[in-house]
């Protein structure tokens, strides 16, 4: 018992055997696979998105279109009033232990949505498990009744566990994968991927990580080198949280911490680092999302 509650990401990986099959440098992007119905441009889509290095804003700006409105969870979480309606409303956001970011949550359980369709593509790098179940569930509970969930296998951005110089080189089938999600969504597909290899063991192990996710502080969890920090504030302006300042030599981090990585992936001297990693020297970001669009996405007023 005590050993499964401090199991690690990676022994439960190993424990649940799951393999990742190295294979040719992913390419990305829809057009080679367009969606089998294209999305309806009359109809008014809403898409709420929470990204760390760009793998969610990504799929979230591929199902939006030409027409659907992209709005930041960590931006729009401030507003007064957070009652929204149109004809399609998605959820876009990365799987945290086969969960969602507490911001999501939180979001989620403050908000109202009205809408005819409601989806959530929940992008993961390794092992979704039960998290569309996780998801509808929580939904539920909050009043909010979800038409489409489905998971989306990307590049895993979780450094204590992952070389991201490998994931990289994983062909993850994405393109493919993305565009029949878009194609569920655009005819308004009804289903809730399901985890099939649920047992016991694993339904205990799976229900702690859900329950006891983060946030943390980030003074714990976060290591600056203050001699390489140039005080450029990239880290600043892709915190979801608003968790850092710069003094005149380095910058400073405190408050609530999702464990998102953004700024630890994003700094560009690599100053900031965790207690363990796979490879220090490897950092990430989508191949189509710019720092910039990060730093839109993220930053705090
Ligand atoms: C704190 C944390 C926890 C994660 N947990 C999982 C997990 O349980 N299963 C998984 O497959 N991927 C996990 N990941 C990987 C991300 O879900 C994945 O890389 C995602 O696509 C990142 O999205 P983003 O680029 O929009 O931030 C985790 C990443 C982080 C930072």
């Amino acid at each position: 018992m005590e050993q499964k509650e401090s199991m690690s990401r990676r022994d439960a990986l190993k424990t649940m055997g799951v393999i990742v099959a190295t294979a040719a440098l992913s390419t990305t992007g829809l057009s080679a696979f367009a969606a089998p119905e294209k999305k309806d441009k009359s109809k008014k889509r809403l898409l709420f998105y929470f990204t760390a290095t760009g793998n969610s804003l990504f799929v979230a700006r591929e199902l939006a279109g030409e027409t659907g409105q992209l709005l930041s969870i960590p931006q729009i979480i401030k507003d007064e009033r957070l009652d929204f309606e149109a004809d399609e409303i998605g959820f876009i956001f990365p799987d945290y232990a086969a969960s969602a970011p507490m911001m999501v949550r939180e979001f989620v359980s403050k908000a109202h949505f009205k809408a005819q369709y409601i989806f959530s593509v929940i992008t993961f790098g390794n092992f979704a498990a039960n998290v569309a179940e996780w998801w509808n569930d929580f939904c539920k509970e909050k009043g909010l009744q979800q038409n489409y969930i489905n998971t989306l296998l990307m590049v895993d951005n979780y450094l204590p566990v992952f070389d991201m110089n490998e994931q990289i080189k994983i062909d993850k089938k994405i393109p493919e994968n993305l565009a029949a999600i878009a194609g569920d969504v655009n005819m308004h597909k009804q289903f809730i991927a399901h985890f099939d290899q649920m047992d016991d063991r694993m339904q205990g192990f799976l229900k702690r990580l859900q329950d006891n996710h983060f946030p943390m502080e980030a003074e714990r969890l976060l290591r600056l080198n203050t001699e390489t920090c140039i005080v450029c504030g990239t880290c600043a302006a892709v915190c979801p949280h608003g968790n850092f300042r710069m003094t005149d030599t380095h910058a400073e981090f405190s408050g609530s911490c999702e464990y998102c990585l953004a700024c630890v992936h994003a700094c560009p001297q690599k100053a900031l680092t965790l207690e363990r990693e796979r490879n220090p020297q490897a950092r990430f970001r989508n191949e189509n999302i710019s720092l910039r669009d990060i730093k839109e996405a993220n930053h705090q007023k």
